[in-house]
C-alpha cells in the first residue's frame, strides 16, 4: 500500500489522491485503523434507560460487523459487551427488551447483564471452568446528549475528542434533546463516505450548491477552527434569520450564530441549532455507497422552529455533489488538487487526520 501523507502548511499542501477513493486496500485498511479504533454512534440512551433492558445491535453493519449487546443490569449500571456466545459463538441477545439474564439459545450458557458467566448445562466435570475467558467481553461506550458511542479500540477518549464541544456549548440545554422521529431517516450516496465528509467539512460550496442555506446566512462571515480530533464551522445569520442567544460571558456573546457545524473524527457530523441538533452519522458500506443516518434531536420547550424542509434540500443538494464528485475522481486526467487556505481548513484537516491514522 502506498504511503499517503499531507504537507502541514495548507498553502503548499495538495489534496489525498484520487487513488486515495478508489484502492480497495486503504478501505479495508480504514476498518481497523480508522472505524475500530474511533468513536461509533450506537444508540440513543432511551435504548436501556430501565433496568433490565438489554439492546443488541451491530456495529457498523458492513464495515466492522461486530455484533454488540448494550445491557442495563439491576443495579443501575450500563454495559456495553460482546454478544457472541463464549461457548460456540452463537449471537446471545437477539430482540430488545426487558431480561433478566443473558441465555443463549443454543445450548443454554447463561450470563448476568454485566457480561459475567452465570450458569452452563452439561459441564460437570470440566477442568479449569469457568474463567474470565468465559465472560462476555465489555466494550469500552460513552454516552453524551443522550446518545450512545462505543468503541472497540479507543486510541483516544471520548471525553478527551468532544471537550472542544463540551466546553463551548455547556450553556445549551443539552440534556433536553428527545428524538425527532420525522426528522429521522437514511440516505443512501453512491460514493466514498470519505466524499462525503470532504463535502462537509467546507463551506466552500455554500454559494454554489445551497442557494436557501446561502440566503439565510452571512456568507463573509463564515468561519472555521480546528481542533485536534475534531472542527468546528460556524454559519452566522442573516438578517431576520433565527440564531442562538449566546448568553453575556460566552467568547461567541454578541455574534448572531446560525449553526456550529462540529464534525468529529472520523464521520459524526453535530449540527447544533437554535432549536436543537441535527446528528448525521456517516457510514461506509462499500468502496463507493454510502449510508447517511440522519437523527434529529430537540430541546424540551424551544420555542425555535425546526425546519426539516431546509435540511433535507440541503442534504439532496450536497448528495447530487458528491456523486457527481465520485464519477469525477474516478477519471484518468485527476489525480489531486490543492486547498484554498481561507475556505478549506477542514478537509485539509480530515486528509491530514486520515494519512496520519492509515499510515
Ligand atoms: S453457543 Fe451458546 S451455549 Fe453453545
Ligand atoms: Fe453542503
Amino acid at each position: 500500500m502506498k504511503k499517503l501523507a499531507i504537507q502541514p502548511d495548507i498553502k503548499k499542501a495538495a489534496t489525498l489522491p484520487a487513488s486515495f477513493y478508489r484502492n480497495a486496500e486503504f478501505f479495508e485498511a480504514s476498518k481497523e485503523k480508522i472505524f475500530a479504533s474511533h468513536w461509533n454512534f450506537a444508540t440513543e440512551s432511551q435504548s436501556i434507560a430501565e433496568p433490565g433492558q438489554v439492546y443488541p445491535f451491530t456495529l457498523l453493519e458492513g464495515v466492522l460487523d461486530e455484533p454488540l449487546v448494550l445491557t442495563h443490569d439491576q443495579n443501575g449500571q450500563k454495559h456495553c459487551l460482546s454478544n457472541v456466545c463464549t461457548h460456540r459463538g452463537n449471537l446471545v441477545a437477539m430482540q430488545p427488551g426487558k431480561a433478566r439474564m443473558l441465555s443463549c439459545g443454543y445450548h443454554g450458557r447463561c450470563f448476568r447483564l454485566d457480561g459475567t458467566f452465570k450458569s452452563m448445562p452439561a459441564f460437570e466435570g470440566v477442568e479449569d471452568f469457568p474463567t474470565a475467558a468465559d465472560h462476555l467481553t465489555p466494550v469500552s461506550f460513552e454516552e453524551w446528549l443522550g446518545l450512545i458511542f462505543v468503541s472497540l479500540n479507543p486510541v483516544a477518549s471520548f471525553e478527551e475528542m468532544t471537550r472542544p464541544m463540551r466546553d463551548r456549548l455547556n450553556w445549551l440545554p443539552l440534556n433536553t434533546l428527545h428524538l425527532v422521529e420525522e426528522g429521522t431517516t437514511d440516505y443512501h450516496v453512491n460514493a466514498h463516505w470519505a466524499l462525503y465528509c470532504d463535502n462537509f467539512l467546507e463551506g466552500f460550496h455554500i454559494p454554489f450548491v445551497h442557494p436557501a442555506l446561502n440566503a439565510a446566512i452571512d456568507f463573509g462571515q463564515y468561519a472555521y477552527e480546528i481542533f485536534p480530533h475534531c472542527n468546528l464551522q460556524i454559519g452566522i445569520a442573516d438578517e431576520g434569520q433565527p440564531h442562538f442567544e449566546v448568553p453575556e460571558g460566552h467568547p461567541d456573546f454578541g455574534r448572531k450564530i446560525y449553526a456550529y457545524y462540529y464534525w468529529m473524527f472520523p464521520n459524526l457530523m453535530f449540527n447544533f441549532y437554535p432549536w436543537g441538533l441535527s446528528l448525521n452519522v456517516v457510514e461506509p458500506q462499500g468502496l463507493q455507497k454510502t449510508r447517511i443516518r440522519f437523527r434529529t434531536y430537540q430541546y424540551k420547550g424551544t420555542t425555535h422552529q425546526r425546519s426539516l424542509n431546509s435540511l433535507e434540500a440541503t442534504e439532496l443538494e450536497d448528495e447530487a455533489v458528491v456523486e457527481s464528485v465520485q464519477r469525477g475522481i474516478r477519471s484518468r486526467y485527476y489525480h489531486s488538487g490543492r486547498f484554498s487556505p481561507a475556505m478549506e481548513q477542514g478537509v485539509h484537516h480530515f486528509h491530514s487526520l486520515l494519512a496520519k491514522t492509515l499510515f
